[in-house]
């Protein structure tokens, strides 16, 4: 791990990567818990899947220049907030804020920055909901409270994301203003796409609460049956 940051000048950025990695670790086993106690105890599973990355060296000198600092381990610590970086994908937006309200009841993770890009999608249409946390990192030499961005989207938002990201790249920041438009447009149906799928679950919610004894064969199935 971290081979090319292994020389004696290289290793506080070899300390400030791995540091960062205990601190995504810590907070993927908190996910973990919390996704497989959901799926025991309420047969239900908010979390549809997680990805997660540390930020290279690379780019974490290549956006303090960006910022116009220069590029030295403690200017990494203090202005860039997104080194370790977990992303949580959900099936419906009730779910995004079920799985923050679970997370910030730990009383070990300390939430510093809530920004809530459903309710105040960004003006290209963006919608996600970052959570920026801290949590202690137990290291033989003492404790460190590291910080972790946490993105939580509906699998629709990562859809419409992941395209756009694509296509900011592509045209270097610059896309032609009908393509814009239209990713807006795509973008606010993507949010009607995610009220109406939730509440196609409601509805059958709904139809199950009503069904009892063996007429009952239709019922949606539990969570893990499906993958
Ligand atoms: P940086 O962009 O990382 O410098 O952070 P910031 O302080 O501007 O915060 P912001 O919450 O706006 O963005 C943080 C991260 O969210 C980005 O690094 C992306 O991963 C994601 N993000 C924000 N805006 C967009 C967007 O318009 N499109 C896409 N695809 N991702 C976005
Ligand atoms: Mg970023």
């Amino acid at each position: 791990m971290y081979k090319a940051l292994m020389t004696e000048e290289m290793k506080p950025w070899r300390d400030l990567l791995m540091i960062h990695e205990f601190a995504v670790t810590e907070i993927l086993t908190k996910l973990n818990i919390l996704d497989e106690e959901f799926r025991v105890l309420h047969d239900y599973n908010p979390i549809e899947h997680i990805r997660h990355r540390i930020k290279k060296h690379n780019n974490i000198i290549e956006k303090l220049e960006r910022l116009g600092l220069e590029p030295t381990v403690d200017n990494a610590k203090n202005n860039i907030f997104d080194i370790a970086g977990i992303r949580i994908i959900c099936a419906f937006q009730a779910d995004i804020y079920q799985v923050v309200n679970m997370l910030s009841q730990h009383t070990d993770v300390e939430v510093i920055e809530i920004k809530d890009y459903i309710e105040n999608p960004k003006p290209n249409g963006y919608q996600s909901l970052h959570m920026h946390v801290l949590i202690p990192v137990y290291l033989s030499s003492g404790t460190v409270k590291t910080r972790v961005e946490i993105q939580i989207r509906t699998v629709a938002m990562d859809f419409w994301a992941s395209i756009e990201h694509k296509i900011y790249y592509k045209y270097r920041e610059k896309a032609p203003k009908f393509i814009q438009n239209e990713l807006k447009e795509c973008a606010d149906m993507i949010s009607m796409l995610d009220e109406r799928m939730f509440s196609l679950k409601m509805k059958i919610i709904e139809l199950d609460t009503q069904c009892v004894g063996e007429e009952c064969s239709n019922k949606f199935p539990r969570e893990s049956e499906h993958y």
